[in-house]
């Protein structure tokens, strides 16, 4: 049985964390607000923005995984969550003199500036031009440089129950498909995060970084037209121009990230013997559409 801190316990931390819990594993939750954590998550409310709350962690911890999330997307917020939040953590792990085996960082492929729709792995240069990528990138090299043996996860867009933007779009009318040259797209499940946050966890020799996406990087009006099939609504109109319209807010940062189209491998994980629930948008957002059926049927 490992002692395990999942710091930011949010929606991937908490199906960690339960699946942790399950197989034996002593677990804390920390987060501002723990009152929602299911139990089997020993709650810890503590702010990664503020030092003195960190000052009584669990001692003697085995592995801490680091997976707090922005408030929004502003420059601050970034700054708080991955940078500022990963500093406090680790300041706080030297204070307690803990020596945990293994640190964990839920990172993001937003730490790759390349968006002409090329390859991307773990070898690939990772020079994020906006401030998103940028504060990421900095909390993975604080992990790295800690004390401790730490591994970055990078996710791509992570969709799931009640992270359903796409499906809901597509429904409403408001999907418009990109034209012009593919806009490729990398997203993996949130129930296939947790488990490759599980799976690296109990790897004996991991290598320091994943690239954690699912099989099959999709062009979006791929896979806007797919979602509209299995809705059996009109395939959304072709957008005349980039699919963020200027002055929808984000300035040049989200508009970089909109516009990103790059083919994410997740060769190295597969290597490592992880297996996807839902290797590809069809069988993931296909779960959730049977799952909302399902849900109406019961109403
Ligand atoms: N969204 C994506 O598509 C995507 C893509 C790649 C990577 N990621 C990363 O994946 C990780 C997991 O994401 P998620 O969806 O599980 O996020 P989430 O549901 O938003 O959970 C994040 C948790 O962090 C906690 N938190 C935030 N600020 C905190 C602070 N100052 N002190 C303590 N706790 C704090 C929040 O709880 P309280 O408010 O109660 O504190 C929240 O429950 C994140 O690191 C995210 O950046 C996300």
């Amino acid at each position: 049985m490992a002692r395990i801190l999942i710091a930011g316990c949010g929606d991937v931390g908490t199906v960690l964390g339960k699946s942790l819990h399950a197989a034996g594993h002593q677990v804390w939750g920390l987060k501002r607000q723990p009152a929602d954590l299911p139990p089997g998550i020993q709650p810890l409310a503590a702010d990664l923005g503020d030092p003195a709350t960190l000052s009584r962690l669990p001692s003697n911890l085995d592995y801490v995984v680091y997976c707090a999330a922005a408030a929004s997307f502003s420059e601050a917020q970034y700054r708080a969550a991955y940078v500022a939040g990963v500093r406090n953590l680790l300041h706080a792990l030297q204070e307690g003199e803990q020596q945990p085996r293994r640190l964990l960082f839920t990172s993001s492929t937003s730490v790759y500036a390349q968006h002409r729709g090329e390859p991307v792995d773990e070898g690939s240069p990772a020079e994020a031009d906006g401030f998103s990528g940028r504060c990421i990138r900095a909390g993975e090299e604080l992990l790295w440089n800690s004390p401790w043996p730490a591994v970055a996860v990078r996710f791509g867009g992570i969709y799931g129950p009640g992270r359903t933007r796409l499906i809901d779009s597509v429904r409403e009318g408001t999907a418009t498909c990109p034209i012009g040259s593919p806009l490729y797209t990398n997203r993996i499940h949130r129930d296939d995060c947790a488990r490759v946050l599980e799976h690296v966890l109990s790897l004996t020799d991991p290598d320091p970084l994943y690239v954690a996406v699912d099989d099959e990087p999709a062009p979006l009006d791929e896979v806007l037209r797919w979602l509209a099939h299995q809705l059996g609504v009109a395939e959304p109109p072709p957008a005349p121009e980039s699919p963020l319209k200027p002055g929808a807010g984000g300035g040049r940062d989200a508009t970089a990230r909109l516009r990103a189209s790059k083919r994410c491998r997740n060769a190295r994980l597969r290597a490592s013997g992880f297996q996807f629930r839902y290797p590809s948008y069809r069988e993931g957002y296909g779960a959730l559409l049977r799952a909302e059926s399902d849900d109406n049927k019961r109403v």
